[in-house]
């Protein structure tokens, strides 16, 4: 793993930062392998992200874009990662409509969606199972709790190791995440994290020694490169260690 820690002056920069290495991924991928898959993080963090990469001219038939969790709401509920990537970015480009891969939630029973999603990705990267597919980049943020994906404290989908998605619990509400190992196989993890209320969570993920399970964060040690870019607000201390 290759760990990459910057630390810019406010959230502005940040996602100045965020853009630029995430459009510098982008175009390797396809240079390396004529296409890019993206797996997107939700919450509020990365819309202003979304929204500056939507004004840029990129080789959307070429880009496959995934999420890396999603709440467990219709596409049109305000809660929804899927509606809210849609609004900020997708809807605003020239982006193929079968290149636009939603978690299903649809579905009663969450677990069912997470098989057809799981079924969704084995078919799309042609991986059986027991495999991992290798996303070229996936988009993370980290909760105020050091939760990430909807890989929560203490609950069960943290120690899913044989699936690539499962459901995951956030105060009995259910989501459906990627597993650890999918996000451990990616060429390229970004984290995206600003705002003081992340600081707590930070410094367990980053201490030589903490709780897997009461920060589920630390988990996440990619293959491939690991980017934290933090605003001044999340990650000073983090800067002078
Ligand atoms: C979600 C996210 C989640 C998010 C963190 C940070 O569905 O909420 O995928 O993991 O990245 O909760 O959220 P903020 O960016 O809103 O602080």
């Amino acid at each position: 793993m290759n760990k990459i820690v910057e630390v810019l002056p406010d959230k502005t920069a940040l996602i100045e930062r965020s853009l630029q290495v995430c459009v510098e991924q982008i175009h390797a991928a396809i240079e390396q392998r004529s296409s890019c898959t993206i797996a997107l993080s939700g919450g509020s963090t990365p819309k202003p992200l979304y929204e500056a990469i939507a004004t840029q001219n990129l080789p959307w038939d070429k880009i496959h874009i995934f999420w890396g969790d999603e709440r467990y709401v219709l596409p049109d509920h305000p809660d929804s990662n899927q509606g809210m990537a849609r609004s900020a970015w997708l809807d605003k480009v020239n982006i193929p409509a079968a290149n636009i891969h939603p978690m299903p939630t649809e579905e009663a029973d969450p677990s069912v969606a997470a098989d057809q999603h799981e079924q969704h990705i084995r078919e799309f990267f042609q991986v059986q199972p027991g495999e991992f597919p290798a996303f070229d980049l996936i988009l993370l943020g980290i909760g105020d709790d050091g939760h990430t994906a909807s890989l929560f404290p203490h609950t069960e989908a943290l120690n899913v190791r044989d699936r690539l998605i499962t459901v995951g619990n956030k105060d009995g509400q259910p989501r459906i995440t990627f597993t650890a190992p999918l996000i451990n196989h990616a060429r390229c993890v970004i984290f995206v994290v600003a705002g003081a209320s992340k600081r707590p969570a930070l410094a367990q993920v980053f201490a030589p020694t903490a709780d897997d399970q009461t920060y589920p964060s630390r988990l996440i040690q990619p293959q491939g490169e690991l980017w934290w870019l933090f605003d001044e607000a999340a990650g000073l201390e983090l800067s002078r260690s």
